[in-house]
């Protein structure tokens, strides 16, 4: 009989500060609620919160990999495909990770790194994202998991996911309702492409 256990994609992580998409999502990979492989988690920041969550919850290997300590973007972006590859990484996700990912990089994990984002893209791309959409007045926003391509939040859409915005809503309410739909979102598109069940056709993500 063949094993569904067979073929497990090991699943790694980038993040830079409190991590909660990152936990969110590692934990139904430790709970085996996603089949697949804990692979390392590498941050940019000394003091990011994933990196102590990743070793003792997740007994995974995480890394700060310091930007300033490498001569170039491209040298240090190097030594994070390096780590990646020594465990095999299918599938990169980043999960709050502040720093652009290079064309070269992408390349090097085509079509297999997924992120998150905190609004309904294409609308408000980039950073502050809660802000910008409650600063424009919208009525909804949501968070978007996406394949990254070669531009700032521009891949092909997996999983979008919408809450309502009430006239006396402060930034933090609207941040707290999005990163709870962050964390199901994100999750689940990971579990879809453990699965095999994403297929990119053009701009648009097929689930099967
Ligand atoms: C999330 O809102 C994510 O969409 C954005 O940065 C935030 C990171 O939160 N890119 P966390 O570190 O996952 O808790």
């Amino acid at each position: 009989m063949k094993s569904i256990f067979k073929n497990k994609k090991t699943v790694s992580f980038l993040a830079s500060g409190r991590g909660s998409n990152f936990s969110a999502t590692a934990r139904k990979i430790f709970e085996k609620e996603i089949n697949a492989k804990l692979g390392i988690l590498i941050c940019d920041k000394p003091d990011a919160k994933a990196l102590s969550v990743a070793k003792e919850e997740f007994k995974m290997n995480s890394y700060f990999v310091d930007p300033k300590s490498y001569l170039s973007k491209s040298e240090h972006e190097e030594e994070m495909v390096r780590l990646l590859k020594e465990v095999k990484t299918d599938l990169v996700v980043t999960a709050g990770y502040m720093r652009i990912l290079s064309p070269s990089f992408v390349k090097e994990f085509k079509n297999r790194i997924i992120n998150i984002h905190p609004a309904l893209l294409p609308s408000f791309p980039g950073l502050s994202a809660q802000k910008q959409a409650l600063d424009y007045g919208v009525k909804i926003t949501g968070c978007t998991s996406h394949f990254i391509d070669d531009g700032v939040d521009t891949g092909p859409i997996i999983m979008q996911s919408v809450i309502r915005i009430y006239d006396n809503d402060l930034l933090s309410d609207v941040s707290a309702r999005i990163l709870a739909e962050e964390h199901k979102i994100l999750s689940e598109s990971v579990k879809l492409f453990c699965e095999d069940k994403l297929r990119i056709v053009g701009r648009s993500v097929i689930i099967r």
